[in-house]
């Protein structure tokens, strides 16, 4: 019982080093008065160690939850004022509307901005989570990989653009845009007047569902305008890749013949991980909202 006893409070000592090594180095608001408050756990802790015959099952409960208490201030304190990096798959959340139902009368009408919300959009968030739930969540059932991958791709699609469009519009629209970004249209399509055509035109171009989309493509540093028919022909709009791999005929056709699955089971042996964690460095700059 000691014994453990012992391990378990030198490793109290060692979390206690590693904490004050943590709120040293991080730029925290509190960090003088959690430093003294870590002074006097690690004083209570290191008491407890040498004086066996004080020890009880209450004293070493109260060290530990003074410990938690001290972590999760840590915990609040770093990430006071910033956002939470990511969400748990299976957790987007329906984006509230940035103004009122009616705010885009009479151009888009409460009615129409209501179901197309709160009913249509919530279809695509309850969606993709369960498609999430299914591929990230549980074990994998190869047989319905098809179906799912289907799934992710046509409600994140749909949640992702539906996110994008409702801050894309406001009721106190400027005629036209200004600064960068109209100097930037203005370089790359030639003239305002020249990009809203191009514009409209995809759109009414649009056969069925889809979209219109203004881009910025980084592998030529350019503006562009792009349809997505639908939206989810087995991709999920506004990601951006970070690894792929060519499963064309032309990639494997004359090596490995029919055996598409050999191929796949090799390439892995040439995959250049540091290219992949260099895109993943670089795509972790953009910041969005998370919903
Ligand atoms: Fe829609």
């Amino acid at each position: 019982m000691d014994r453990s006893v012992n391990e378990y409070l030198d490793n109290l000592i060692q979390w206690g080093n590693q904490a004050r090594a943590t709120i040293e180095k991080s730029e925290i608001e509190n960090q003088e008065q959690l430093l003294s408050q870590l002074d006097n756990w690690q004083h209570d802790v290191n008491q407890l160690k040498q004086m066996q015959q004080l020890r009880s099952a209450e004293k070493l409960t109260t060290v530990h939850n003074e410990g938690e208490r001290i972590l999760y201030q840590i915990h609040q304190s770093q990430h006071k004022g910033s956002k939470e990096d990511s969400i748990d798959y299976g957790q987007h959340k329906l984006p509230p509307l940035p103004y009122a139902y009616n705010a885009l009368e009479p151009y888009i009408s409460e009615e129409i901005m209501r179901l197309h919300h709160d009913v249509h959009h919530q279809g695509y968030v309850d969606g993709l989570n369960k498609a999430e739930k299914e591929l990230y969540g549980k074990k994998l059932n190869k047989d319905l990989i098809k179906y799912w991958l289907r799934e992710q791709a046509f409600h994140g699609s749909g949640h992702q653009l539906h996110t994008i469009f409702w801050f894309n519009m406001t009721p106190d629209a400027a005629k036209r845009p200004s600064g960068i970004l109209l100097q930037t249209i203005e370089s790359d399509f030639g003239s305002w007047h020249r990009f809203k055509a191009l514009f409209t035109a995809t759109a009414n171009s649009v056969e069925g569902d889809g979209w219109a989309i203004l881009f910025w493509n980084p592998r030529n540093g350019k503006l562009g305008v792009q349809s997505f028919e639908k939206h989810q022909l087995f991709q999920i709009a506004d990601i951006i890749p970070l690894l792929v791999l060519d499963v064309w005929e032309h990639a494997y056709y004359l090596q490995y013949k029919t055996d598409k699955k050999a191929y796949v089971d090799n390439w892995w042996n040439v995959v250049n991980w540091k290219d992949v964690a260099n895109r993943l460095n670089k795509a972790m700059k953009v910041k969005w909202e998370l919903y």
